[in-house]
């Protein structure tokens, strides 16, 4: 894995990851990954335009999510220095950049397990700046995470059940005694929303398995559906494919076009496959040291001299 590298040998690994040269050096398992372009079919056959999931038809795209020159620190560490970024309704958006520049950081900052020091976002026209993380979730902000957090010991069906009661402050007691027919209204919905989402990303067969005896692959899935059991407009997503084989990184990407499509959702993902961010995404952020030192079209961004600096050292020369 990178993070074992000597500091200077894993730049290399990651410079060459960024030029498509290698097939992804986050783990072993990624190795094997091949580098042809991965196919963008949905599940029933037809073609996605991998560049436009989601997009309303004939609507102007507006910022549904706007981070103004965010700052947040750790002691001495500046984990984000002033980061500024604008998220289309629609877009599928990537953020990229060496380990420790601060993409986790950004995402922990919009679901609000941090708050920066300084800075603002804003989210649908509303500063959602210092709401708690459950308001956030209110708002139908919902995310994934780098490591699995999911509960081991129960099913999938569970655990994609419960996923909504973690993020809303209202727990399952709390809507056991709700009543009355808007309620029961709401408890229809979720249960509508919880069988498409168990169908959409064909979790049927294993619903009832516990989630820790299944494979990683499928359990990154399972995260996928209890976030989107939040019914989510805005998806957060950290590194989907990290420590997948080639076979698990195609599916995911195919259930995350298709799941974006299908609901018609703004999303952000945090990815170090590079062939996955240049196949799927309409815009790339580059991170280094906590600053955003890039942003564009993927092409453009991967021939950008900041970019291609920050992924080989300073000392080299950019033509
Ligand atoms: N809770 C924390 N306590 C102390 N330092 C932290 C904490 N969270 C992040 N940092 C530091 O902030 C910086 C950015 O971390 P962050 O996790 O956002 O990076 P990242 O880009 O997601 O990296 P990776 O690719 O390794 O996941 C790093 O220097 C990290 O050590
Ligand atoms: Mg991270």
């Amino acid at each position: 894995m990178i993070e074992n590298l000597p500091k200077e040998a894993a730049r290399q690994v990651a410079f060459r990851e960024l030029q498509g040269e290698v097939p992804g050096m986050r783990d072993e398992a990624s190795a094997r990954r091949p580098t042809k372009t991965r196919p963008t079919k949905t599940l029933d056959g037809a073609t996605v335009s991998a560049h436009s999931p989601g997009t309303p038809g004939g609507h102007e795209r507006m910022a549904l999510l706007a981070l103004e020159n965010l700052h947040l620190s750790f002691g001495g560490v500046a984990a984000l220095a002033g980061v500024s970024l604008e998220i289309n309704a629609g877009d599928f958006f990537a953020i990229i950049g060496p380990n420790g520049a601060g993409k986790t950081s950004i995402f922990n900052c919009i679901s609000g397990i941090y708050a920066p020091a300084r800075g603002r976002i804003v989210f649908d026209g509303r500063d959602i700046t210092r709401l708690k993380p459950h308001q956030r979730a209110e708002l139908r902000i919902a995310r994934t995470f780098q490591n699995i957090a999911l509960f081991r010991g129960m099913s999938v069906l569970d655990n994609v059940k419960i996923g909504r009661h973690v993020h809303l402050r209202s727990g399952v007691l709390a809507c056991g005694l709700y009543y009355g027919r808007a309620a029961r209204e709401e408890q229809a919905h979720r249960a509508i929303v919880e069988r498409e989402i168990i169908d959409l990303l064909e979790l049927q067969d294993i619903r009832h398995k516990i989630v820790g005896t299944l494979p990683y692959g499928q359990q990154k899935r399972v995260e996928l559906a209890r976030a989107l059991a939040l019914d989510p407009v805005l998806l957060l997503l950290d590194e989907p494919t990290a420590g997948m084989n080639a076979e698990e990184t195609e599916d995911m990407v195919r259930f995350i076009l298709y799941v974006a499509r299908v609901k018609r959702l703004t999303v952000v993902m945090i990815e170090h496959d590079m062939g996955v961010v240049m196949d799927i995404s309409d815009r790339v952020a580059v991170l280094d040291f906590g600053k955003k030192i890039a942003e564009g079209a993927p092409a453009q961004v991967q021939q950008d001299a900041n970019v291609i600096k920050a992924y080989l050292g300073e000392d080299v020369e950019v033509a």
